[in-house]
């Protein structure tokens, strides 16, 4: 992708992120609504997939089909709250291999600690698409995305579904091979690393936590 950060203005996209930002929105909505929000983000990430042919029949006559081709892929969920999006994807892209990288922040210092790490074999011959819904700080998806380049990966894109100013630019700083993929680039974040006008905690919001 040529395009640092990729803002998705569909409409469908844009209701359905309204309706999640909506305090009143069940926590069951939630997650349909991102589970749906994701699959059409993962429509845009997609997007430039090398295509190759392949020979079937159809019932009509034999045709020049195209398939996907070249790299595997890989999804690397970043705990917790990108599992609510892993399913979106796994659902377009059932074959995709998966990972998990758990960081927690720091509510004091905002600084990741990483918990958890595990990523399929073969990184550095697969697209990575790394997922995790809000990118505040970004400190959490620099330290992802570190992580995933010393466990060998060249080909990564972030996939959101809110990013901040402040986010989009640590990652630009840190990471500018790794094009983002977002539904919205919001005001900016509190005193607290939240995002503004944001959706409050996705995870808490997509597990009922809290
Ligand atoms: N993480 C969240 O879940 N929400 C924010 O606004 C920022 C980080």
């Amino acid at each position: 992708m040529s395009e640092h950060l990729t803002v998705v203005d569909h409409p469908l996209v844009q209701h359905k992120l309204t309706l999640m930002r909506d305090k009143g929105t069940s926590t069951a909505g939630f997650r349909r609504l991102l589970r749906e929000i994701t699959q059409l983000l993962a429509y845009e990430i997609t997007r430039e997939m090398p295509l190759t042919t392949t020979t079937i029949d159809t019932p009509m006559e034999e045709m020049e089909a195209p398939i996907l081709a070249g790299k595997k892929l890989a999804l690397v969920s970043i705990l917790r709250a990108g599992n609510g999006m892993l399913d979106g994807v796994l659902e377009l892209i059932p074959s995709a291999r998966v990972g998990f990288v758990g960081l927690y922040r720091d509510e004091e210092t905002l600084q990741p600690v990483q918990y958890y790490f595990k990523a399929p074999e073969g990184l550095k011959d697969r697209t990575v698409i790394a997922v995790d819904p809000m990118l505040a700080t970004g400190n959490s998806s620099a330290a992802a995305i570190d992580l995933l380049k010393e466990a060998g990966a060249n080909d990564i894109r972030f996939l959101c579904l809110l990013a901040s100013p402040e986010g989009v630019a640590l990652m630009k700083e840190k990471h500018p091979d790794v094009p983002i993929v977002t539904a919205s680039l919001d005001r900016q974040l509190n005193e607290k690393g939240y995002i503004l006008p944001g959706l409050g905690d996705a995870g808490d919001r997509m597990f009922g936590t809290k």
